[in-house]
C-alpha cells in the first residue's frame, strides 16, 4: 500500500503551508529595483556606476543572485559578516531597503564569471 495516500489531506495542507515558510525572511523576490537604484549611490564609488567593480578588492555586484546580495547585506547589518567597510554602509537600511538593493544589482548586466574554460589554459 502507498503511504503517501495515507496522509490525512489536511495534515498534507499543514505540511505544505509550514514548507512556504521560508527560514530567511529576506527572500529577495519582492524587491523593487527603481527604489534600490536611489539607495545604490553611495555604494557605487567601490562597487562601479554599474555594479561591476574595477578593482579586485571590491567586488562586483551586478548579475549576482539577488538572494545571495540580500543575505550578504543583512549578514553585514547583523554582524554575522564582518567587514568594518560594510558595516558602515549597510548598519541603516531596513530588510525592504536590503530586498532593493539586491534587485537592483541583481538586474544589471554582469560580468562575473566562473572558470569554465580557464582551467586548462596555460
Ligand atoms: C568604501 C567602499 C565600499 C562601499 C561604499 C560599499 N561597499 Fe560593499 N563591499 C566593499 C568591500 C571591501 C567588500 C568585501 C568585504 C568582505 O570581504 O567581506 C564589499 C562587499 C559587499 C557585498 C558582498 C559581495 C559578495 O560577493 O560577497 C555586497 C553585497 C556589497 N558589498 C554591497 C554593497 C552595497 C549595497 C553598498 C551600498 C549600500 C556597498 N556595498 C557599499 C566595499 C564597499
Amino acid at each position: 500500500m502507498n503511504r503517501i495516500s495515507t496522509i490525512k489531506p489536511v495534515a498534507f495542507i499543514a505540511l505544505l503551508a509550514l514548507a512556504s515558510v521560508s527560514p530567511l525572511s529576506l527572500a529577495a523576490g519582492s524587491g523593487n529595483a527603481e527604489a534600490g537604484k536611489a539607495l545604490a549611490q553611495p555604494c557605487q564609488a567601490c562597487h562601479g556606476a554599474d555594479g561591476n567593480s574595477t578593482a579586485p578588492i571590491y567586488p562586483r555586484l551586478a548579475g549576482q543572485y539577488p538572494d545571495y546580495l540580500a543575505r550578504a547585506l543583512q549578514e553585514y547589518r547583523d554582524g554575522e559578516r564582518v567587514n568594518p567597510i560594510m558595516a558602515v554602509y549597510v548598519e541603516k537600511l531596513s530588510d525592504q531597503d536590503i530586498r532593493d538593493l539586491a534587485a537592483y544589482f541583481s538586474a544589471m548586466p554582469g560580468r562575473l564569471s566562473d572558470l569554465h574554460g580557464q582551467m586548462d589554459a596555460k
